[in-house]
């Protein structure tokens, strides 16, 4: 006897944007407007363009954390533009956002920095301190920072960090709240080359080992070849290019982003 079981569709996307148009208040014309694409799970995406060309703020109307006035962004399935309150910040949760600035809290240790970002999903503000967190939550905390191979400064004060390693327990920060994708804006801009590449290396590590989602806006062009398998390209107002990395080389971008190269 046949027996109809059913079964939920996996959603094949980590991100659908349609339609996207953001233009800020004031401004004569948008920042850009009819920005479609899909994210499949598991790929990194690199975001180019020039300055100004709206990189920060197609990444923040991806989370909502700007609002756009036209479109559509679907994480996970889940249509964003349509949450509000508390679904909005439980499907927001699903990505961990780095920042250009790591934002650490300096006169505390890097353990307890990284407890802070499981504050995403605590109920209680125990996590604020390291003695109140669970030990759970600190053997939480500890896997993070061996993912961005840190464990061993757990006890440092996070004043007492380089750039790099700042940047990668700000990695390791957002790890905490167990998200499926990571967002970055422009992770490594502050940091010297070397490190940019740690940095780099450790987003790469994470989608290509646990099939975590990267979005990344840079104005390295060589880190959008090298760490992102598609790179899509901001210009006037448009999504110009939507390529897969292996097709395009520096040459080519440096002509059409030749601010994104300086
Ligand atoms: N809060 C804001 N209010 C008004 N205009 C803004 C705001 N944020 C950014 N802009 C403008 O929107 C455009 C795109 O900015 P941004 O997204 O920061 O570009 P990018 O990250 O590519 O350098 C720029 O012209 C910038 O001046
Ligand atoms: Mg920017």
């Amino acid at each position: 006897m046949a027996i109809a079981i059913a079964t939920a569709t996996p959603e094949p996307m980590a991100l659908r944007v349609r339609g996207l148009s953001k233009r800020y208040e004031g401004a004569v014309s948008p920042v850009w407007s009819g920005i479609s694409f899909d994210v499949p799970h598991g790929q990194r995406l690199a975001i180019i363009g020039g300055n100004g060309a709206g990189k920060s703020t197609l990444l923040r109307c991806c989370m909502r954390l700007i609002e756009p006035n036209a479109g559509q962004v679907l994480l996970d399935g889940l249509e964003l533009t349509q949450l509000r309150g508390a679904a909005l910040a439980k499907a927001r949760a699903r990505v961990g956002f780095v920042f250009q600035k790591h934002n650490l809290v300096g006169r505390l240790s890097v353990l307890t920095n990284v407890l802070h970002g499981g504050m995403a999903r605590a109920s209680s503000p125990r996590m604020w301190f390291q003695g109140l967190a669970s030990a759970e939550d600190r053997d939480y905390a500890m896997h993070c920072l061996e993912q961005v191979n840190l464990a061993h400064l757990c006890k440092r004060r996070a004043d007492e960090l380089s750039g790099g390693q700042s940047q990668r327990v700000a990695i390791a920060r957002a790890l905490m709240q167990k998200p499926r994708m990571i967002f970055a804006d422009e992770p490594v801009a502050s940091l010297d080359p070397q490190a940019g590449e740690d940095v780099m290396q450790v987003f790469s590590d994470l989608a290509q080992q646990q099939g975590m989602t990267l979005v990344f806006v840079t104005h390295h062009l060589d880190h959008a070849l090298n760490y992102a398998d598609r790179v899509i390209g901001l210009q006037q107002g448009n999504l110009q290019l939507d390529s897969a990395a292996i097709r395009l080389n520096a040459h080519q971008l440096r002509g059409m982003y030749a601010e994104a190269a300086a």
